[in-house]
């Protein structure tokens, strides 16, 4: 019989009860901003801000205590060099010895550095005997090219007391201006300034010091509370060279919006970070780190970093690099553009006025004078090196997640793709394929044959890619440590012994790839004797390279680590994932003698120059509609930062995406450059089979379309490997002139294809307003409905089916229409090309194909066409040079034809023809190939179809229509 409750049955009820609200009240899962610093538990961020403060409180009464010794000053074969005094309290003047080169490419690059350092002049605590100058080899790291000096740089005639100009740049075009006292920087182009440096009095480089302490019962006069250790959550780093930090204000006279400096959730165009409404309170942050649940909207630091920064207004883009590898921070406010009396005309505008300190290193800031965006892009790949032309298959569709659990399972997915007829080239292989987290190893439960997984996988030219981090667990009889320790090869902690920390395995160690005999050892481990069960078809991922310490300061390494070359880790943090993945892009280059190919290495930390080397993506997102719609300005700043080979994971990692985010984040996904589907091992299996109809079928068309579309995006990869320029491009790249597109990060154009993207990102909606800025016809992909308008919104529909996608008038875009289950198995199919005209009736566009694998393509192994139509004449002209390699790839091609071209926008007297003439290069005479014209109805345009013209994809040729 049931009696009333006791009173302890009701109190479990009631905390039951709770338990049960709190599942549905709980909130969102979030970052826990307790693990990582804000500015004000950063000592030299808080003590930056604290100096510009004064500076701004001071305002004409501030005396920036820098100031450049005119008499030192030297020019000299494209670098001026100088000593630049800094007056410290005591009067005592800090020799600062200053560098500006001017390049050939028109950047110009100022390092300012510390005597006393250079020199060694100064006493380490704690002893230490770590290095003594500040880090001077970032530029080992990120630097490849454009260096060479312009030696034509000159002092202007037009001299002035108390100021040196020197002309440099293109035919001598920009004007240094350098007030010596205080110390200022700026840079002019077409007699007009656009960057300027220390304007605001901001400069401070905190100069040596020995530690004197306050005599007892006594406080030292300045706040040395972060000088000398510094704590944060329980962590304390002891700071032998004592502070050192850079500070620099950087301004943008005229202009309002500047990008790039990844990797930030955040918008493409940055905000202002003082605080104020719709501003964040503190600055942007570069501080490699694993962040867990990171959230949106936010100047917090994420995986990557690279600072370098582009300005834009109405038809000028300038931009800066500050080349540092330490822990970074960048205030960004705009102000209304008074002090530039030549931009009186632009009321209203805004000048953006930035401030960069880093904790430690030299100064050392290129500044790109533009005039576009292209350019900026182009002289800074020249410096950093622009993204590697990967293989084929790295641009195609990769199924991921963590973790396919036995080679059995493995093959059962790739088996489905094919039965559901779902293309996919890449099967990828997370932490639980190892025995217990031992890298390079194989559980040999649950993946006792590698290689009866990955022949299956070869048979349709599908690819592996396995995950390879850089701690190395700390276990007896593991080789792999063994080696490690035995050649030394781990970064040391701050005492000299090998750094032991948390990770994946548990108790590990990390290979420092700073050091030449890591990488070399790193490389061989790649071979394929040395990593077992391996083939030419696997590749590899590195993760957790920032690098990730469960237990280590904000979940990294503590910043007096040691690395090769005695340099502390706090000097090298930013570089640091950047190393692992060069050496493992090199062993992946030849892995058995004599046979190379292109290496596919995705990571998911970075710095400049990591685009050389690899692909990135935006870590550990969330299955949500905000991670969705976040996922494209993140993408689209990676490009402006010329690492545009990026994408996020394709439906979240955290969480179980409802099937319509997953349908959009697939919709959104093919248009990454890196596409990757990938999620948590606590989630539910999501392979796009898995979904059910309708959703598997959209999914597969989103899919097809990728692939369909391939050989357009392989031209976009080329052109990025050539110049710099991204992938997928923002309004602003392609309509420099039009204000309304320069804060607008969810539209985008297919490289230079004309292609528009607008993906839906947001919940229930069945259509989207894509802004048109020039008058131009736009055709919708799928149905050729007409749109045209500039500067005005237009509606597009987008069912659940359906992604948006327009067609700019003038330009010829490349496809490969036959579905198949991989890239690899579309290599011989026919093209076809889809003629877009103009108001004029007009069209152009490239083509880029090589092997997709190797480097003949660096002999001229490959196919540069550049296909033209004007005045009813279609034309296929080569471009570019040629090489050795170039006959015998042709001749490997001679069968690849076109099947296929759609004029788009056709003239309505086509109605009357029924063929077209065709003249193939080296044909004996012309041919006729038949026409099939539609006329234009319900505001959808005219098209005309050529079968089968029948002219090769290597060839010369014209067709007449
Ligand atoms: C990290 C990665 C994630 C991966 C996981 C396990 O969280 O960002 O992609 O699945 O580690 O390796």
């Amino acid at each position: 019989m049931a009696g009333p409750r006791s009173v302890k049955q009701q109190l479990v009820l009631f905390l039951s009860f709770l338990t049960i609200l709190a599942c549905f009240v709980l909130p969102a899962v979030s970052v826990k901003h307790e693990n990582f610093k804000t500015c004000s538990q950063s000592g030299f961020c808080k003590r930056n801000r604290a100096y510009a403060d004064e500076a701004i409180a001071s305002g004409s009464n501030w005396k920036p205590p820098y100031e450049l010794d005119p008499s030192t000053v030297e020019l000299k074969n494209g670098y001026l060099h100088g000593i630049v005094s800094k007056t410290i309290k005591s009067g005592e003047k800090i020799r600062l010895p200053l560098t500006v080169s001017f390049l050939e490419s028109g950047a110009a690059r100022v390092v300012l550095d510390e005597e006393k350092r250079i020199k060694g002049d100064i006493e380490l605590r704690h002893g230490s005997n770590i290095r003594k100058e500040r880090y001077n080899e970032a530029e080992k790291w990120a630097i490849v090219g454009g260096l060479a000096p312009n030696k034509a740089a000159v002092f202007s005639p037009e001299s002035e007391t108390g100021y040196t100009k020197v002309q440099y740049g293109p035919e001598n075009q920009y004007l240094m201006v350098l007030r010596h006292a205080p110390l200022e920087i700026s840079f002019q182009r077409d007699g007009e300034t656009h960057v300027k440096l220390n304007d605001r009095g901001f400069l401070n480089l905190e100069h040596w010091r020995p530690k004197v302490d306050a005599p007892e019962g006594e406080t030292t006069p300045e706040d040395e509370s972060t000088w000398w250790e510094e704590s944060f959550g329980g962590n304390t780093d002891s700071k032998p060279k004592g502070p050192e930090s850079v500070a620099l204000d950087i301004t943008f006279p005229g202009y309002e919006h500047v990008y790039g400096i990844p990797e930030h959730a955040d918008s493409m165009s940055l905000r202002e970070t003082r605080g104020g409404s719709g501003n964040h309170e503190d600055p942007y942050r570069l501080y490699n780190s694993d962040v867990f649940e990171y959230e949106l909207n936010s100047p917090m630091t994420l995986y990557g970093a690279i600072p370098f920064m582009q300005a834009h207004r109405k038809n000028s883009s300038v931009g800066v690099f500050w080349l540092n590898a330490a822990e970074t921070w960048i205030d960004i406010v705009k102000a209304k553009s008074t002090s530039n009396p030549l931009s009186l005309g632009l009321s209203g505008k805004k000048t953006t006025q930035t401030h960069w300190f880093s904790e430690s290193g030299q100064l050392d800031v290129f500044v790109f004078l533009g005039p576009n965006p292209q350019a900026l892009s182009k002289t800074y790949g020249e410096l950093t090196g622009y993204t590697q032309l990967p293989q084929q298959f790295a641009i195609a569709y990769h199924q991921c997640r963590w973790n396919y659990v036995t080679d059995e399972d493995v093959k059962e997915v790739d088996r489905r793709f094919d039965r559901y007829q779902i293309p996919y080239d890449v099967i990828w292989l997370d932490i639980e394929y190892t025995d217990g987290k031992k890298y390079f190893t194989w559980d040999p439960m649950t993946f006792p044959d590698p290689k009866g997984m990955q022949d299956q996988l070869d048979a349709s030219e599908r690819k592996l890619v396995a995950i390879i981090d850089p701690h190395l667990k700390n276990e007896n009889g593991y080789p792999i440590i063994d080696e490690l320790k035995g050649k030394d090869l781990g970064i040391k902690n701050k005492d000299g012994n090998i750094y032991d920390g948390w990770c994946w395995p548990g108790s590990s160690h990390w290979v420092d790839c700073f050091n030449p005999a890591a990488i070399s050892w790193w490389k061989s481990l790649y071979s394929y004797d040395k990593f077992k069960g391996t083939f030419h078809n696997t590749f590899i991922w590195n993760d957790m390279n920032e690098p990730s310490v469960f237990n280590g300061p904000e979940t990294t390494m503590p910043k007096d680590n040691i690395h090769y070359g005695n340099w502390e880790h706090r000097d090298v943090h930013n570089i640091n994932g950047m190393t692992v993945v060069n050496a493992t892009f090199q062993g992946l280059v030849e892995r058995k003698k004599g046979q190379l190919q292109r290496p596919f290495v995705l990571t998911r930390s970075f710095y400049a120059g990591t685009q050389r080397m690899g692909a990135m993506w935006t870590g550990d997102n969330q299955a949500e509609w905000g991670h969705l719609a976040m996922s494209m300005p993140m993408v689209l700043n990676q490009g402006i930062a010329g690492f545009p080979f990026a994408g996020a994971d394709v439906g979240g990692f955290f969480g179980n995406p409802d099937k319509d985010l997953l349908v959009r984040w697939y919709q959104t996904g093919i248009w990454y450059p890196f596409f990757r589907a990938h999620a948590h091992i606590d989630t539910r299996r999501r392979e796009p089979y898995l979904t059910g109809e309708p959703f598997m079928q959209i999914i597969s068309q989103a899919i097809r379309l990728r692939y369909q579309l391939l050989p357009a995006w392989y031209t976009a990869f080329h052109e990025a490997s050539v110049s710099g320029i991204p992938i997928v491009r923002p309004q602003y790249y392609i309509h420099p002139e039009d204000e309304h597109g320069f804060a607008m990060d969810d539209q985008f154009y297919l490289g230079s294809t004309g292609i528009l993207v607008k993906p839906v990102v947001a919940k229930d909606q069945d259509s989207v307003d894509i802004y048109l800025s020039d008058n131009e016809k736009y055709y919708d992909y799928f149905d050729y409905t007409i749109y045209q308008g500039s500067r005005k919104w237009h509606k597009v529909p987008a069912p659940l089916d359906k992604v948006p996608v327009l067609m700019q008038g003038g330009h010829v875009i490349p496809r490969k229409d036959r579905p198949r289950r991989s890239s690899g198995l579309m290599r011989w199919d026919p093209y076809t090309l889809v003629v877009v005209l103009d108001e004029n009736g007009s069209a152009d566009g490239t083509l880029y194909v090589d092997d997709g694998e190797g480097y003949d393509y660096e002999k001229g192994g490959y196919i540069h066409r550049q296909f033209i139509f004007v005045d009813s004449t279609f034309v296929s002209e080569d471009i570019g040079t040629k090489g050795p390699k170039t006959d015998a790839y042709l001749k490997s091609m001679a069968d690849v034809r076109i099947e296929k071209i759609v004029v788009i926008g056709a003239p309505a007297e086509w109605e009357q023809k029924e063929t077209v003439t065709v003249i193939e290069d080296g044909a004996k005479e012309a041919t006729k190939a038949v026409l099939q014209f539609t006329g234009s109805k319900n505001g959808k345009a005219a098209f005309a179809v050529v079968k089968n013209p029948n002219v090769g994809i290597g060839k010369s040729w014209k067709i007449e229509f």
